[in-house]
Protein backbone atom coordinates (compact mmCIF):
# COMPACT_ATOMS: atom_id res chain seq x y z
CA UNK A 1 0.00 0.00 0.00
CA UNK A 2 2.96 2.32 0.90
CA UNK A 3 4.39 1.37 -2.53
CA UNK A 4 0.75 2.39 -4.16
CA UNK A 5 0.93 5.34 -2.45
CA UNK A 6 3.89 7.10 -3.29
CA UNK A 7 3.39 6.39 -6.94
CA UNK A 8 0.15 8.39 -6.18
CA UNK A 9 1.82 10.92 -4.82
CA UNK A 10 4.29 11.18 -7.46
CA UNK A 11 1.79 11.20 -10.40
CA UNK A 12 -0.20 13.60 -8.87
CA UNK A 13 4.08 15.58 -8.82
CA UNK A 14 4.11 15.30 -12.10
CA UNK A 15 0.17 16.26 -13.50
CA UNK A 16 1.02 19.78 -11.05
CA UNK A 17 4.60 20.00 -12.61
CA UNK A 18 3.02 19.49 -16.43
CA UNK A 19 0.27 22.10 -15.39
CA UNK A 20 2.27 24.56 -13.70
CA UNK A 21 4.44 24.14 -17.33
CA UNK A 22 0.92 24.32 -19.03
CA UNK A 23 0.69 27.31 -17.67
CA UNK A 24 4.35 28.91 -18.01
CA UNK A 25 3.97 27.99 -22.02
CA UNK A 26 0.83 30.44 -21.77
CA UNK A 27 -2.48 27.96 -21.57
CA UNK A 28 -5.46 29.31 -19.55
CA UNK A 29 -6.15 29.27 -15.84
CA UNK A 30 -8.99 27.39 -14.56
CA UNK A 31 -9.46 29.13 -11.51
CA UNK A 32 -8.82 32.89 -12.88
CA UNK A 33 -11.62 32.32 -15.78
CA UNK A 34 -14.30 31.07 -13.41
CA UNK A 35 -13.52 34.88 -11.58
CA UNK A 36 -13.63 36.37 -15.19
CA UNK A 37 -16.60 34.51 -15.65
CA UNK A 38 -18.50 36.12 -12.73
CA UNK A 39 -19.01 39.24 -14.93
CA UNK A 40 -21.19 36.71 -17.38
CA UNK A 41 -22.96 34.52 -14.45
CA UNK A 42 -25.42 37.76 -14.23
CA UNK A 43 -27.00 36.22 -17.44
CA UNK A 44 -25.62 32.89 -17.72
CA UNK A 45 -26.07 30.11 -15.86
CA UNK A 46 -22.74 27.84 -15.93
CA UNK A 47 -24.12 24.55 -13.68
CA UNK A 48 -27.85 24.39 -14.34
CA UNK A 49 -30.09 24.69 -17.46
CA UNK A 50 -31.52 27.52 -16.07
CA UNK A 51 -32.15 30.06 -19.03
CA UNK A 52 -31.13 33.90 -17.66
CA UNK A 53 -30.87 37.01 -20.14
CA UNK A 54 -28.47 34.40 -22.52
CA UNK A 55 -28.55 30.48 -22.25
CA UNK A 56 -27.39 28.40 -19.99
CA UNK A 57 -23.74 27.53 -20.65
CA UNK A 58 -23.59 24.25 -18.62
CA UNK A 59 -21.83 22.16 -21.16
CA UNK A 60 -21.44 24.94 -23.78
CA UNK A 61 -18.47 22.45 -25.66
CA UNK A 62 -20.44 19.72 -25.44
CA UNK A 63 -22.78 20.65 -26.92
CA UNK A 64 -23.89 19.88 -30.80
CA UNK A 65 -24.35 23.41 -32.03
CA UNK A 66 -24.74 26.69 -29.99
CA UNK A 67 -27.92 28.87 -31.06
CA UNK A 68 -25.84 30.57 -33.77
CA UNK A 69 -25.70 27.33 -35.98
CA UNK A 70 -21.86 26.94 -35.21
CA UNK A 71 -20.31 23.75 -32.95
CA UNK A 72 -18.60 25.09 -30.10
CA UNK A 73 -14.65 25.39 -30.57
CA UNK A 74 -12.41 28.47 -29.84
CA UNK A 75 -12.95 30.15 -32.50
CA UNK A 76 -16.84 30.17 -32.63
CA UNK A 77 -17.15 30.37 -28.83
CA UNK A 78 -14.67 33.30 -29.06
CA UNK A 79 -16.18 35.31 -31.81
CA UNK A 80 -19.47 34.93 -29.65
CA UNK A 81 -17.41 36.86 -26.95
CA UNK A 82 -15.72 38.94 -29.03
CA UNK A 83 -18.79 40.44 -30.75
CA UNK A 84 -21.87 39.88 -28.77
CA UNK A 85 -24.80 40.58 -29.97
CA UNK A 86 -28.86 40.12 -29.55
CA UNK A 87 -28.48 41.24 -25.74
CA UNK A 88 -25.10 40.29 -25.37
CA UNK A 89 -22.41 42.97 -25.10
CA UNK A 90 -18.78 42.26 -26.96
CA UNK A 91 -16.33 41.78 -25.13
CA UNK A 92 -13.07 42.50 -27.45
CA UNK A 93 -12.63 45.43 -25.75
CA UNK A 94 -13.65 44.54 -22.20
CA UNK A 95 -11.27 41.19 -21.64
CA UNK A 96 -7.43 41.43 -21.47
CA UNK A 97 -5.58 38.85 -23.47
CA UNK A 98 -4.77 36.72 -20.33
CA UNK A 99 -8.32 37.02 -19.26
CA UNK A 100 -9.95 35.49 -22.27
CA UNK A 101 -7.55 33.04 -22.21
CA UNK A 102 -8.41 32.00 -18.44
CA UNK A 103 -11.83 32.28 -19.42
CA UNK A 104 -11.80 29.90 -22.20
CA UNK A 105 -10.34 27.42 -20.20
CA UNK A 106 -12.59 27.67 -18.24
CA UNK A 107 -15.83 27.36 -20.14
CA UNK A 108 -14.23 24.16 -21.11
CA UNK A 109 -14.70 22.48 -18.06
CA UNK A 110 -18.34 23.29 -18.16
C1 LIG B 1 -26.22 41.24 -20.42
C2 LIG B 1 -26.31 39.79 -20.47
C3 LIG B 1 -25.11 39.00 -20.97
C4 LIG B 1 -23.82 39.02 -20.48
C5 LIG B 1 -23.23 39.89 -19.38
C6 LIG B 1 -23.11 37.99 -21.23
N1 LIG B 1 -23.94 37.39 -22.13
FE1 LIG B 1 -23.46 35.81 -23.32
N2 LIG B 1 -25.31 35.90 -24.18
C7 LIG B 1 -26.34 36.76 -23.80
C8 LIG B 1 -27.48 36.54 -24.64
C9 LIG B 1 -28.81 37.28 -24.55
C10 LIG B 1 -27.13 35.52 -25.55
C11 LIG B 1 -27.96 34.93 -26.69
C12 LIG B 1 -27.64 35.65 -27.97
C13 LIG B 1 -28.35 35.03 -29.15
O1 LIG B 1 -29.35 34.33 -28.94
O2 LIG B 1 -27.89 35.24 -30.27
C14 LIG B 1 -25.76 35.13 -25.22
C15 LIG B 1 -25.06 34.13 -25.87
C16 LIG B 1 -23.82 33.64 -25.46
C17 LIG B 1 -23.15 32.49 -26.00
C18 LIG B 1 -23.70 31.56 -27.08
C19 LIG B 1 -24.39 30.42 -26.36
C20 LIG B 1 -25.17 29.49 -27.28
O3 LIG B 1 -25.38 28.33 -26.90
O4 LIG B 1 -25.60 29.92 -28.35
C21 LIG B 1 -21.97 32.35 -25.35
C22 LIG B 1 -20.90 31.29 -25.56
C23 LIG B 1 -21.89 33.44 -24.40
N3 LIG B 1 -23.01 34.19 -24.48
C24 LIG B 1 -20.83 33.62 -23.53
C25 LIG B 1 -20.72 34.71 -22.66
C26 LIG B 1 -19.56 34.97 -21.85
C27 LIG B 1 -18.34 34.08 -21.79
C28 LIG B 1 -19.81 36.11 -21.18
C29 LIG B 1 -18.87 36.86 -20.24
C30 LIG B 1 -17.60 37.28 -20.77
C31 LIG B 1 -21.13 36.55 -21.53
N4 LIG B 1 -21.66 35.68 -22.45
C32 LIG B 1 -21.78 37.67 -21.01
C33 LIG B 1 -26.29 37.67 -22.76
C34 LIG B 1 -25.17 37.99 -22.01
Amino acid sequence: MKGFRSALACAAATVLGAGLLAAQKGAGDVAKGKEVFEQCAVCHSPDTDEKKMGPSLKGLFKKAKMTNGKKPTDATVGAVIDAGGNGMPGYKDILSADERKHLMAYLKTL
